[in-house]
């Protein structure tokens, strides 16, 4: 029953007969793109995905009063225009503190169980409240009464919940945003690699051995992994480690997605990476060595030119995914 619960609500939206609006941005945003069809959103208990919460979720992804400051808004560090990364190693939160790992993509998170680097939060509607109270210092109750003085904002909260903006909703919102960004009709998705990204494809499916972590279609496969970043650091980031306190999961990070890849810059939970380049001889040269590296890895000892070819290739992993940023309510 579950597996057949989405399907079924999104086939009206899919056949486009169903009169239901289009998004701000003119495409139905809860149509899944080319290349993740087949693959099964996380849902939450009493979150049902509907266009109205994830319209109302994105504008306030984009809304700056949804912080303590003001001045700040999830946009500020998930920039669209960089798959919702934002180009530094590290950002600075609402209250002048600087976060000690890169900001992730925000595309696809919604398939994925464990969230952050660490995967410490389970699920968008556990993952959302952190984020809007750590990073944007937010006092959720505070802003929910903020934005019930907005006229703008009352006729959506009533069209997506029917009620006014509370903590609550205002997280299953911005929750309902996330799980509709998707990223996919890649030229990967449609079979229109160049013959340098054919040639990285194959590399990357055999010999590099890259696809036994980087799992399409996600290109991850929502596991943890050692692979050594900053772990020669004097305080190393122990990652997974930090959550579970298992000695096994020491340095243990979530596989990225590697969708996306080309526009989020720089890269590894540290930043530590500036190019794409730099980053793939790191992981086709073994990762970096310590106690814990994950058996998986070894130097591949790839030439130069394969380099460039597993480059090619996950440029190819970039989606026709067109995003316009939403209109302030005031
Ligand atoms: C000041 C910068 C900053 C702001 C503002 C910010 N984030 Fe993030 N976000 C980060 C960083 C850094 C991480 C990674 C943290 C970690 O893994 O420990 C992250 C991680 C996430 C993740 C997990 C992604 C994954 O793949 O695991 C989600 C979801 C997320 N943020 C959503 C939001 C939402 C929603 C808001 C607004 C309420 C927001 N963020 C505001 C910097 C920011
Ligand atoms: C053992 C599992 C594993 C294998 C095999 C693997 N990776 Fe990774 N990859 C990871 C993990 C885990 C990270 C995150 C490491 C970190 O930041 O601490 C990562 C990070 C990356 C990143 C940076 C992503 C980002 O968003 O910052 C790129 C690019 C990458 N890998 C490419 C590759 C390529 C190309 C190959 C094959 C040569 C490969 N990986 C093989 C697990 C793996």
């Amino acid at each position: 029953m579950r597996s057949l619960y989405l399907p079924v609500l999104l086939l009206p939206f899919l056949s486009g007969c169903s009169g239901e609006p289009a998004g701000a941005s003119g495409a139905n945003i809860l149509a899944a793109p080319l290349g993740l069809a087949d693959l099964q959103l996380l849902k939450a208990e009493g979150n049902d995905l509907t266009a109205a919460k994830a319209e109302l979720g994105k504008v306030l992804f984009f809304d700056t009063r949804m912080s303590q400051s003001g001045k700040m808004s999830c946009a500020s560090c998930h920039h669209a225009d960089k798959a919702f990364t934002d180009g530094q190693a590290f950002s600075t939160k609402d209250n002048g503190k600087k976060n000690s790992r890169n900001s992730p993509t925000m595309y696809n998170v919604g398939y994925y169980p464990d969230l952050y680097w660490d995967g410490r939060t389970h699920g968008l509607e556990e993952n959302v409240p952190a984020a809007w109270k750590g990073q944007l210092g937010a006092d959720p109750a505070a802003v929910a009464k903020t934005l019930n003085g907005i006229a703008g904002y009352k006729p959506m909260f009533q069209t997506a919940f029917g009620a006014e903006a509370s903590e609550q909703n205002i997280v299953q919102a911005l929750s309902s945003f996330l799980r509709a960004l998707r990223s996919g009709n890649s030229k990967f998705d449609q079979n229109q690699l160049s013959e340098q990204a054919k040639a990285g494809k194959d590399l990357f499916m055999g010999k590099a051995g890259c696809v036994v972590c980087h799992t399409p279609p996600l290109f991850t496969d929502r596991l943890f992994h050692n692979v050594g970043i900053g772990m020669d650091a004097a305080e190393p980031d122990l990652g997974r480690f930090v959550k579970t306190k298992s000695d096994a999961d020491k340095g243990r990070f979530k596989t990225p997605t590697l969708r996306e890849i080309a526009k989020t810059a720089p890269y590894f939970h540290d930043g530590s990476a500036q190019t794409l380049k730099d980053a793939v001889k790191v992981m086709a040269g073994g990762g970096k060595d310590n106690a814990n590296k994950d058996p998986l890895l070894m130097d591949k000892k790839l030439s130069d030119a394969e380099l460039d070819q597993l480059v090619a290739f996950l440029e190819s992993l970039s989606g026709d995914v067109p995003f316009t940023a939403p209109q302030m309510p005031q």
